[in-house]
């Protein structure tokens, strides 16, 4: 089945060849983001989000460096109440550049902070700073590629949404091969991993006729992209009960958005993908001061540019900092002077697995991140460099590491009637679903440019550490992602082990 659907694949109509016809003109995603030919015949098509492995170890926040105690905090008890000690804290500024007007964001966040008379935490400024409905990071722009400001694996090559079309499409099969099925994005950015899943499995009928498509997206810009990318039309009346519908002509599959996963229709049994949007759901930061944990929040200086401060009571997430150690070894805390913890992808774990538990499927999830409890991860990006946490927001992306423990431990809280596996590498995943054979098999028919752009993305997908054929800015080297981008899966028992776990 694998062999057959990668063979299929590579004699799909997206042959290389049309792809070079397109690139030249309008810029097909085989050659968009292309860097100056290095000497040696490869060349990477953009920077993910990591770079040299120096920089990586920058993320870039202004950080709380020292803290006094409030000698009366140390024992109160959890309290939706957050007040802070603003006279001790010790917080450098890091801006450097000139003031300039405030921007819209900027007013709103400072506006929230006034208003409760009292900072805010990293979950709400990250939530407001990439998801605000009018000026959020994601709303109104691409922010994807060499011209944005970072790149994904579906943007690196084609490669990466077809493999993930053939787990699909395997999932599919093990669920036997149901004549309806969901089909979930969940954050599709540009629409790019869904376009190559369908152009991938187009040939394959009984498939592709059973999917309906949903997209869970909140950026109305992402949503007209993908709209445009998935090669989306408007279908009239088709039948009495279902008047209008959007339909995907890439594989004749309709295809709706909602804004949350809450909205996609139950009832049917669903696949689900996540490639890297748990990143982008807000975390709450802890740091370890004498008086115990406490929450790290964003408040307004003197000089009204933003700064980090300690909350010197417990704040209402202490309660899942709890509960998040409590799925943890004592000793992996107590080495720890921060602590990371995302209530909303814990909470959202368990909206998944209650989904895959009553409608039947598997979820997949793919993200940088660590099998344990994530430090101090947060970073913030702009045009393909690390920048500081709180300058400019909503001007570059925040994200955070990926705790795929918490997933786990989630997923099995939710309900009995799932299994959970990996995390595996990206690496492993990639391999053995068989990205070898397609890049070999698109390769039999190419130009020497794609070629290089072919054997790059390959590189980039599975390799690890520093691009070995790199040749230029040392602070642009680009990183492999085959070992920071972990996969797990959340499956049905009753669709037994997912390949290739
Ligand atoms: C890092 S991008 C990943 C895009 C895509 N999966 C890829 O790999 O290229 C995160 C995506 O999630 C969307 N997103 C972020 N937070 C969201 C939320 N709370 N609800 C719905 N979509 C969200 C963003 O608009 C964007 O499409």
């Amino acid at each position: 089945m694998l062999r057959k659907l990668l063979l299929q694949t590579s004699a799909a109509r997206r042959s290389l060849s049309a792809a070079a016809g397109a690139a030249s003109s309008t810029g097909s995603r085989v050659l968009l983001d292309r860097r100056p030919s290095p000497s040696l015949s490869l060349s990477p098509r953009g920077p993910s989000r990591f770079y040299s492995s120096t920089s990586a170890q920058v993320p870039g926040g202004t950080f709380v460096e020292h803290v006094d105690d409030d000698p009366n905090g140390s024992t109160s008890q959890p309290s939706a109440t957050i007040s802070v000690d603003r006279s001790a804290l010790y917080n450098p500024s890091e801006h450097s550049h000139e003031p300039t007007a405030d921007s819209e964001l900027v007013k709103h966040l400072k506006g929230i902070i006034k208003f409760r008379g009292g900072p805010i935490s990293v979950a709400e400024y990250m939530e407001e700073v990439l998801t605000n409905p009018k000026a959020g990071f994601y709303i109104n722009r691409d922010v994807f590629g060499m011209k944005g400001d970072f790149i994904t694996s579906p943007e690196v090559s084609q490669m990466f949404g077809e493999m993930i079309g053939v787990w699909t499409m395997c999932m599919w099969e093990q669920m036997g091969q149901p004549s309806r099925v969901n089909l979930v994005e969940l954050g599709p950015g540009r629409g790019t991993l869904m376009a190559d899943l369908l152009r991938g499995t187009s040939k394959f009928k009984l498939f592709t006729e059973a999917l309906h498509i949903h997209m869970v997206e909140c950026s109305p810009m992402l949503r007209k992209l993908q709209h445009s990318n998935l090669k989306c039309i408007e279908e009239e009346n088709v039948t009495q009960d279902v008047g209008h519908r959007t339909i995907s002509t890439l594989a004749g599959t309709p295809v709706t958005w909602h804004a949350a996963l809450e909205q996609v229709p139950s009832g049917l049994p669903t696949i689900i993908i996540a490639h890297e949007f748990y990143d982008a759901l807000p975390i709450h930061q802890f740091q370890r001061a004498s008086r115990g944990w406490c929450e790290k929040m964003v408040d307004i200086q003197e000089d009204s540019s933003f700064r980090f401060v300690l909350s010197p009571q417990p704040t209402p997430a202490h309660l899942y900092l709890m509960k998040r150690s409590q799925w943890a070894a004592d000793e992996e805390i107590e080495k720890l002077n921060h602590i990371e913890i995302c209530p909303t992808a814990m909470d959202l774990t368990q909206t998944i697995t209650k989904r895959i538990s009553s409608d039947g499927g598997g979820a997949l999830i793919i993200d940088y991140g660590r099998n344990g409890v994530i430090s101090d991860s947060l970073q913030a990006i702009r045009k393909h460099k690390f920048v500081d946490i709180l300058d400019d927001p909503g001007s570059a992306d925040l994200s955070a590491y990926v705790d795929f423990a918490a997933i786990k431990h989630s997923a099995e809280e939710a309900s009995e009637d799932v299994s959970i596996h990996g995390p595996i590498t990206q690496s492993q995943f990639l391999g053995a679903l068989g990205i070898n054979f397609r890049v070999e098999a698109l390769l039999q028919n190419c130009t020497d440019e794609q070629e290089e752009s072919l054997r790059a993305g390959y590189w980039q997908l599975v390799g690890e550490g520093e691009a070995p054929f790199w040749e230029g800015p040392d602070e642009q080297v680009p990183m492999g992602m085959g070992t920071r981008y972990l996969v797990t899966a959340i499956v049905n028992k009753k669709q037994g082990v997912p390949v290739p776990f």
